[in-house]
């Protein structure tokens, strides 16, 4: 398809979508009809989350890649938080800077260069975000770390605070005209509790807060990795929390946390949501029996799973009730969200 097809193919689809009203995020789990043929929490269709912004064609976390991701028709756009030297919650994956900024090509930076003292890479050499100011990292730009990926918009993009992400939320609307939903994940609470910040659930409340999207419809959900910042943030905000899981092991481990289920939806592996045998688990099921939505992460056109294509996992996830999930290119996700909703998905 070339790429004049493709952009039609989008406009008409988009004016489809339009028409029917059926994208969105307005709860939970987000749509704006009850038209979804699968079994989600709330009925309505299932959320777009665009991983990072759309990274499969922009340098992860920067203000274009977020921005491509609303045009491409994701419904919610995000952003991995770490904390500055000064304090301030900025968009970066890594608590390090050398596999997704050019910093390793400053030789003012050159003797910031260190051992680590985050837990989660401590074998690693790097440039530490925060151990530089925001002024500092404003000098940097973001490079494309996955191979494969285009390099072509490598250099050019700033790394944005998080205000900015708001902001840019803020000012856009989702390609169905509805608000653009932010989810923002807090990265590595504990460690950056060691490096002089104890105080994140704090400051990203008051982030919302400051914009006015603290409230229980505001269209945000934040997530975590780390059992005790989910159970402490989650009676402090109206906004939904997500219990984070990498596999079946860190799920029992939460579960076994006091209050748990002390979340409001859990963001699993998509691999949780079948068996070796290929056989769906009871995990959308279970959840579900007690009103938690289930977001799945990563879905990657160009690393499909097992060998299967990535539209047919989204579909076999979506079959299941999935109520959203991550995707580094949302225009796939995107697509065919539309195509199960418009039942003209292909076999
Ligand atoms: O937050 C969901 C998913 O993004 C978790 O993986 O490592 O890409 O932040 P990661
Ligand atoms: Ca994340």
């Amino acid at each position: 398809m070339s790429m004049l097809q493709g952009m039609m193919s989008k406009q008409i689809l988009g004016s489809i979508v339009l028409v029917l009203g059926l994208a969105g995020c307005s709860s939970l789990t987000g749509g704006g009809g009850g038209s979804w043929p699968y079994a989600t929490l709330d009925g309505k269709r299932p959320l777009v989350i665009a991983h990072r912004g759309a990274s499969g064609a922009l340098p992860e976390h920067t203000l274009e890649a977020y921005h491509r991701a609303l045009n491409d028709g994701a419904d919610c756009i995000e952003p991995d938080l770490v904390f500055t030297k000064d304090g301030v919650l900025v968009d970066r994956h890594d608590t390090w800077l050398s596999t997704t900024t050019n910093v390793a090509s400053k030789p003012e930076f050159a003797s910031r260069k260190r051992k680590s003292t985050d837990p989660e890479a401590s074998d690693r050499e790097d440039w530490w975000v925060a151990d530089f100011t925001l002024a500092e990292l404003r000098t940097l730009r973001a490079i494309q770390p996955f191979r494969g990926r285009p390099k072509t918009y490598d250099n050019l993009y700033a790394i944005p605070t998080f205000d900015e992400v708001l902001d840019l939320a803020l000012s856009r609307q989702t390609v169905a005209g509805n608000p653009v939903c932010v989810y923002p994940e807090a990265k590595s609470p504990a460690y950056h509790a060691t490096v002089g910040h104890p105080d994140m659930a704090e400051k990203i409340l008051a982030a919302l807060k400051a914009k006015g999207l603290d409230k229980k419809d505001s269209p945000i959900f934040i997530q975590s990795f780390e059992p005790p910042f989910v159970k402490k943030i989650q009676p402090m905000t109206d906004v939904p929390v997500v219990m984070l899981v990498g596999d079946r092991a860190a799920l029992d481990a939460a579960m076994k946390v006091e209050g748990a289920p002390f979340w409001d939806g859990l963001g699993a592996t998509h691999q949780m949501l079948f068996d070796a045998s290929g056989k769906p688990t009871s995990l959308i099921r279970d959840a579900h029996a007690r009103g938690i939505a289930v977001h799945t992460w990563t879905y990657r056109d160009d690393a499909p799973f097992k060998g299967e294509d990535t539209e047919t996992s989204m579909k076999k996830a979506l079959a299941l009730g999935l109520d959203g999930f991550f995707t580094d290119f949302p225009f796939t996700g995107y697509r065919v969200v539309n195509e199960v909703a418009l039942g003209t998905a292909p076999e």
